[in-house]
């Protein structure tokens, strides 16, 4: 179990996003969606779209694949519309100490 630091809590408020590698070819998209901290795969579950690249909606706390529209909920990773209908892994994330992490198991 690894734990990647994103940010300081302090440079992370509502509204901010993050991309980390997390390994080689893994990538992750962090996000404080209200107060709220999430963390995506950016990788679509439909074709492989970057998904943390398009757009995301902080009312909803989604994310929408930029390649083909699929929306995610960012909290459970699942596709809200289509043409996507697997889910995209999520990943826990804490503050310690201070600074946002996320954990990747
Ligand atoms: S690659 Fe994401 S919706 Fe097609």
């Amino acid at each position: 179990m690894a734990e990647l630091e994103v940010a300081s809590a302090d440079e992370f408020p509502p509204g901010s996003t993050k991309l980390i590698v997390a390994g080689p070819g893994m990538v992750i998209g962090v996000y404080n969606c209200g107060g709220a901290l999430y963390a995506i795969e950016d990788r679509c579950s439909h074709d492989d779209g970057p998904l943390c690249e398009g757009t995301w909606e902080e009312d909803t706390c989604r994310v929408i694949c930029p390649r083909h529209g699929s929306a995610f909920d960012l909290a459970t990773g699942r596709p809200m519309s289509l043409p996507a209908f697997e889910p995209v892994a999520t990943y826990p994330v804490r503050i310690v100490d201070g600074t946002v992490k996320v954990e990747v198991g």
